[in-house]
């Protein structure tokens, strides 16, 4: 093998450039040629190549987003578009391909692999941390970090007017973030996947109900709700529009939508970012191909990727009944 390509795909998440870089060095060292293919795989279908070397990558570490851009691309959903990714790789003779993004990403990494002999790894790149086979994927921790930190804010300006706040946070159809966000700024209400259905929405609103009025007629305290996004019928605005004709409850609602991707990657997510980049040139040198690599309880994993997008990975049920009991009696 002399010859490693990468790119990051799908939606960005802070930690790719710290991944990109110890690649990269990791090439260098190992004395194999490493380049990057522009903008996802639309970058391998355009023919946008980039090479790389230590001296474009190395002050990378701390920044958020992705030096090699990203994309969707539909195109791979195509038989054409894979097979013209699979061209430019022949043409340059690239021998292994990494890709640092989600499911989807893995995906089109699959659908190459069936056209093209090179190796193929992924890292696993998204806030969502939605991927089995790995406890954190790169940019999470970050996401969570910012979440964080602007729901401490609102809390602060929900307090003064001891005011009710409904805060979307990302995740797509998981509800990692939700969780772990919800619970590290002490939410009074956290609603996600793990805990919500339609059929029982009624009662959940209805409780909703009752615990705000409560707080707010016992205690004269703020309300936080943490939404996860796709997940309420209508949304946070029909929430917020049943809190006032149910319960003639005010609420202001707060979306953090694209702030969750952006910033500089907190060090947890540097690191772990580094480890699995280091870690997927010497797996290609000892001829891995087809997985997923991760960090589960510290230790190394490697998935098939097959498993690494079919396979659900649960919030944990710790984590979802830990906002039950002790965390939220006194709203009763
Ligand atoms: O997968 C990462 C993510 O940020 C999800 O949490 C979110 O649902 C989605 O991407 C948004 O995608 P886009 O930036 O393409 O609108």
């Amino acid at each position: 093998m002399k010859k490693v390509a990468l790119l990051t795909s799908g939606g960005d998440a802070p930690g790719m450039n710290a991944a990109i870089r110890a690649i990269v060095l990791s090439c260098e060292y190992k004395n194999l040629s490493c380049f990057g293919f522009y903008h996802g795989y639309n970058g391998l279908i355009e023919d946008h190549l980039l090479p790389l070397s230590s001296q474009l990558v190395n002050a990378e570490i701390k920044n958020g987003g992705t030096l090699l851009k990203s994309a969707r691309c539909p195109a791979m959903m195509t038989d054409t578009g894979v097979k013209q990714a699979c061209n430019t790789l022949l043409k340059h003779e690239i021998d292994a391909l990494i890709v640092i993004g989600g499911d989807g990403s893995f995906h089109g990494l699959l659908a190459i692999k069936a056209h093209w002999h090179g190796q193929v790894i992924g890292l696993p790149g998204t806030i969502d941390n939605d991927l089995y086979g790995c406890d954190k994927t790169i940019g999470f921790a970050t996401a969570v970090n910012t979440a964080t930190q602007a729901i401490d804010k609102i809390r602060d300006t929900a307090n003064a007017f001891d005011r009710v706040f409904i805060v979307e946070v990302m995740g797509r159809h998981s509800g990692h973030i939700a969780f772990q966000v919800g619970l590290s700024c002490g939410a009074e209400s956290i609603f996600s996947f793990e805990n919500y259905s339609n059929e029982k929405h009624d009662i959940i609103l209805e409780d909703l109900i009752e615990k705000i009025q409560k707080q707010q007629l016992n205690r004269h305290a703020s309300y936080l709700i943490v939404l996860a996004e796709n997940l309420w019928p209508g949304s946070a605005n029909a929430l917020q529009e049943q809190l006032k004709s149910q319960g003639n409850i005010e609420s202001a609602i707060c979306i953090l939508g694209h702030t969750q991707r952006g910033g500089d990657p907190v060090p947890e997510d540097r690191v772990l970012a580094t480890q699995l980049g280091l870690k997927a040139v010497d797996a290609l040198i000892k001829g891995e191909d087809k997985v997923m690599l991760g960090l589960s309880a510290s230790q190394l994993t490697k998935t098939d990727l097959n498993k690494a997008v079919s396979i659900n990975k649960p919030v944990s049920d710790e984590l979802v009944n830990a906002h039950k009991g002790p965390l939220t009696h006194y709203l009763k």
